[in-house]
């Protein structure tokens, strides 16, 4: 890091100290947690917060494929640098076998373990509305039907004096809401209310669907934070696109059932996961009860946006056009070429096999990224019980020239009513540098 970054992010954190001190004041009380009492360990008390482990996905970040479950070790980048999860298995040592439920609900609602506040990677903002009983169950679960493992937690690679934690605890204060176990507002319909509760809470959907601040705090962990909550958001390069119901480019022509067949298998006839999102079905929304996916889903629904233009409708006249010859269009003739025989060039694709591309918000949305990779590089369906054979999407980026790419992309935003922006060959050379394996497959 060049140092005037350095003494920047020094001097910003001293001014930001010198807050949390005048503040330390009136908030620590409502920060501190709460001593609570032991809850029974039964073993329908540990189901549940198995499921509930399910829900809040700790595994994605917590388990590392080849190490025992929830032994940690996952190599997290942060933009100060790179940092690893905990081990949470009950081991005495190593873990958090020592901790009361007061401990572990300070963990997991307040951002605070041993005396220190968590980095943000950490979802406690979005956990924090966790209820008590939801707690009790996920501690029974991380005390009893999760085997110990004596794996040490890594230190972090964060340099010193980054690597002090206390600015942490300034963030916390300036951005973490006060953890309060969620209410229906009087009068919500029971499943609504449900779906709002596991989106926003355990799900923690909105710390990838939702746009973060100068702070990298969400914008948005609710409703009450205005419409910029899952309006979307770049992750890691990839668009997450808006969960918002209404407008062009949105899930707003989903119906709550294809909402929550896509959470329970990966794919419906409007598209499949890809990115950071097949992960978020394989080892979490694909374990969601019936009940709970149509909850989150009528959830979603209920984020009614006035429309920024009128919702997609098909239109038939590209497909014709190419059907009978026409292949004027910048980039239709390389469609043909390279993505009609499985995307068919009425852009409907084959149901559950190639997805759709026309309507399809990957496709439709006006920022290009996850389109122009998915080109570049391929991608492959999540594999669920519910979707066992595995389709990939080839990759063309040793097929087709940053200008071809463009084109054929280009193409497929302007067709079958998607109307999104053009794209130029200099975003697909930008994207080609860092998203392209070494050799072809
Ligand atoms: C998006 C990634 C992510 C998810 C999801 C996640 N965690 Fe964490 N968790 C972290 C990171 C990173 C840390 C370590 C933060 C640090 O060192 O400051 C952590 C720390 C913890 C700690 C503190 C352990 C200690 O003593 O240091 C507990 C307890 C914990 N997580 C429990 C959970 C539970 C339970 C879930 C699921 C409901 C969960 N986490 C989901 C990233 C995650
Ligand atoms: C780790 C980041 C991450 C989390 C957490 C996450 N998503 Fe996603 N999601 C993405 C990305 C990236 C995409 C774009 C790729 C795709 O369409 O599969 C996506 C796509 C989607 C889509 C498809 C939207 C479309 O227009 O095609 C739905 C629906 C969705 N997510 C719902 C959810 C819900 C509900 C949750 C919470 C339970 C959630 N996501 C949590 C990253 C995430
Ligand atoms: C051999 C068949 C095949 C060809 C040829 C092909 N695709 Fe695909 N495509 C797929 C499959 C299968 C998927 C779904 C992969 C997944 O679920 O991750 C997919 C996914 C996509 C997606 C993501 C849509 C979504 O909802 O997940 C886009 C965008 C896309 N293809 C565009 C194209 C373009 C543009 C071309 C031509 C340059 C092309 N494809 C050529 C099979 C193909």
């Amino acid at each position: 890091m060049k140092r005037p970054t350095v003494l920047a992010c020094l001097a910003g954190a001293a001014m930001a100290g010198l807050a949390g001190i005048i503040g330390a004041t009136t908030w620590s009380d409502r920060h501190a947690g709460v001593v609570l009492p032991e809850p029974a360990l039964t073993q329908e008390r540990i189901a549940r917060g198995a499921y509930l482990a399910r829900l809040g996905d700790c595994a994605a970040c917590h388990s590392v494929p080849g190490k025992a479950p929830f032994s940690g070790g996952l190599w997290m980048e942060t933009p100060i640098g790179a940092i690893f999860t905990s081990n949470i298995t009950p081991d005495r040592r190593h873990g958090i076998g020592n901790y009361s439920l007061g401990d572990f609900d300070r963990a997991l609602r307040y951002g605070v373990a041993a005396g220190h506040t968590l980095y943000p990677a950490m979802p406690y903002s979005a956990y924090s509305i966790t209820r008590p009983e939801d707690v009790a169950a996920l501690y029974a679960y991380f005390r009893q039907g999760v085997q110990p493992d004596p794996t040490p937690n890594r230190a972090g690679e964060i340099p010193f004096p980054l690597s002090m934690r206390w600015p942490l605890t300034v963030w916390r204060w300036l951005y973490a809401p006060v953890p309060q176990p969620f209410g229906a507002p009087p009068g919500m319909d029971a499943k609504l209310a449900r779906g709002a509760y596991l989106v926003q809470g355990l799900g923690h959907c909105g710390d990838c669907h939702t746009a973060r601040g100068p702070g990298l705090q969400v914008r948005a962990l609710g409703p009450a934070g205005g419409t910029a909550y899952l309006a979307g958001a770049m992750i890691d390069g990839w668009h997450a696109p808006s969960l918002r119901n209404g407008g062009r480019a949105t899930i707003g022509t989903w119906s709550e059932a294809e909402i929550a067949q896509f959470l329970r298998s990966g794919a419906n006839r409007h598209g499949s996961a890809f990115a950071s999102m097949s992960e978020v079905i394989v080892n979490s929304t694909r374990y969601m009860t019936e009940d709970d996916a149509m909850a989150a889903a009528r959830f979603l629904k209920s984020l009614n946006d006035k429309p920024d233009g009128a919702a997609y409708r098909y239109d038939p006249a590209t497909g014709l056009a190419l059907r009978g010859g026409d292949a004027r269009a910048r980039g239709a003739r390389l469609y043909l070429d390279n993505c009609a025989a499985c995307h068919r060039p009425d852009g409907k694709g084959y149901e559950r096999v190639f997805p759709p591309l026309a309507g399809n918000p990957v496709v439709a949305a006006a920022p290009a990224e996850s389109l122009i990779r998915i080109v570049l590089a391929g991608t492959q369906s999540p594999r669920t019980p519910e979707n066992p054979a595995q389709f990939a999407m080839p990759a063309f980026a040793w097929r087709l020239s940053d200008k071809e790419v463009a084109d054929v992309v280009t193409f497929v935003r302007a067709s079958w009513g998607n109307q999104a922006p053009p794209v130029e060959a200099r975003a697909v050379g930008k994207l080609r540098r860092t998203n392209v394996p070494d050799a072809p497959p």
